[in-house]
């Protein structure tokens, strides 16, 4: 890993909010997450780890606004970008992709296809966030799977020569009696496709309409693996039961089972490489596509470019969606659910031509600075950490649990979690939450042992003032 400079150090010198972040937060009418209502950041003055906020507190982040952070703050080489003239062009002159383009976004497009998509993806499609990702994912499975089915019937694969009365019941919502299998716990994105498939909280989906689509349960490992084994084995024994089962109901139906690697918003919650193999079994039997959404998981956080080359899938996944640290949203796909007609996967800004730019650079840092090596050794050793902590104080933390800087692990309740997190907040440390009672930790590729050893510091003093 380069060295880098000292990051501004951590120190909280105000109550939170801080005077500034306090008149700050009373201007403005949008809606800032509760436990975070703290923080106004100031962009400028925050580097590395250190994320500085308006009265000069300094936080180590170990939040990165869920996982959107790969390099920390003001990278060199995000920066260097940033004041280029082309990355000024860029952002100045928006395009629409497919119709306007530029050296850089060929450049960057092929340089995603050819150097940092996963194994088998042929071709990538870009939007601008994570949730779009996944809903052209869902999409483009879709058409695939209308496709196969009429040329299985003898018909023609394109709408375009079928007789025009055909196309009616598609242009009054008569659509098509596929659907996409997913699992409980999921979080796919706020779309109303991705929020069909979406199962983590109540208030993301309440009043919204939803696609009637299965679900079924996800296995959930506890942690430690070894002490579990068993439980885990039928858990997920169990899961790939209901999907056969649901796969059967829907015969020749299902376009796409929809999972992610590490179920994130969900509550970090794993299964094992096997299970992954076997649901990819399964699916490629019912003939649907394997759509992984690796949106969070992706780009780099697990010690692999992509998480799911961790699960050593025999071939590889039809499609793998993106967003978050990468810059821009889409999804990669293999040559077989490459949507061929123009027109039918088109948005007016198919990939940002300024994130284009952002991306490449945080991708190319990744490679140079060897970022994948130190997130597999440092998460290591914070998992570790973690779980000498659940042994130090059993009655308050359990289930340290974690994959590269996928990191987390549990307090007894919700209230008793965001008491742990608003604590480490105040004493300069910046953690975040998932499903009902987790600590989420998403540290910037770049965190090293020293931040590890910091952050311990603070774990092990806020759990000594709670058990107390
Ligand atoms: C697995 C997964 N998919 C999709 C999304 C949606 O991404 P975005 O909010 O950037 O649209 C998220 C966001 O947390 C996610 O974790």
């Amino acid at each position: 890993m380069r060295t880098r400079p000292p990051d501004p150090p951590r120190r909280v010198t105000t109550a939170l909010p801080g005077p500034r972040a306090a008149q700050l937060i009373q201007r403005g009418s949008f809606d800032l997450q509760s436990p975070y209502r703290a923080v106004v950041f100031d962009d400028l003055a925050s580097a590395g780890c250190s994320l500085v906020d308006v009265d000069g507190n300094v936080f180590l982040d170990l939040f990165s606004s869920f996982a959107l952070g790969a390099l920390g703050y003001n990278h060199p080489a995000m920066v260097a970008v940033g004041r280029s003239p082309e990355f000024v062009a860029a952002a100045c002159n928006p395009s629409s992709t497919p119709f306007v383009t530029s050296p850089s976004w060929i450049t960057f497009m092929e340089a995603l296809q050819q150097r940092f998509a996963p194994p088998g993806a042929r071709h990538a499609y870009c939007v601008d966030a994570g949730g779009e990702g996944v809903e052209s994912a869902i999409k483009a499975a879709f058409i695939v799977h209308g496709e196969r089915r009429r040329r299985a019937a003898g018909r023609p694969a394109s709408p375009l020569e079928l007789p025009p009365d055909e196309g009616k019941a598609w242009m009054e919502n008569r659509g098509t009696d596929a659907v996409i299998v997913s699992f409980d716990g999921a979080f796919h994105g706020r779309g109303l496709g991705p929020m069909s498939a979406t199962h983590s909280k109540l208030m993301h989906k309440a009043d919204l309409p939803a696609f009637p689509w299965p679900v079924v349960p996800f296995p959930a490992n506890r942690w430690p693996l070894e002490r579990y084994a068993d439980e885990n084995a039928a858990a997920e024994a169990a899961s790939l039961r209901a999907l056969a089962d649901v796969l059967d109901a829907y015969a020749g139906r299902v376009a796409a089972v929809l999972v992610e690697p590490v179920q994130s918003e969900g509550g970090d919650r794993h299964a094992s490489a096997a299970f992954f193999r076997e649901v990819q079994r399964l699916a490629a039997q019912a003939g649907a596509a394997l759509i992984l959404d690796e949106v969070q998981t992706g780009t780099g956080i697990s010690g692999r470019l992509w998480c799911h080359t961790w699960f050593d899938l025999p071939t590889p996944p039809n499609f793998v969606t993106f967003g978050k640290k990468m810059q821009l949203g889409g999804y990669f796909c293999d040559e077989a659910h490459t949507v061929q007609q123009f027109g039918r996967m088109y948005q007016t800004r198919n990939g940002d031509r300024a994130r284009g730019l952002l991306a490449l650079a945080t991708l190319e840092t990744i490679e140079a600075d060897g970022l994948l090596e130190n997130v597999r050794t440092t998460g290591a050793l914070f998992l570790d950490e973690l779980s000498a902590l659940e042994r130090s104080f059993p009655t308050l933390i359990s289930q340290a649990r974690g994959r590269g800087f996928l990191l987390a692990f549990d307090l007894p309740d919700a209230g008793l979690r965001d008491r742990f997190n608003r604590r480490c907040l105040e004493l300069g440390l910046f953690a975040s939450y998932t499903g009902v009672r987790s600590v989420r930790l998403r540290p910037h590729l770049i965190t090293g042992p020293a931040e590890v050893a910091e952050a311990m510091g603070v774990f092990r003093r806020v759990c000594s003032e709670m058990v107390a």
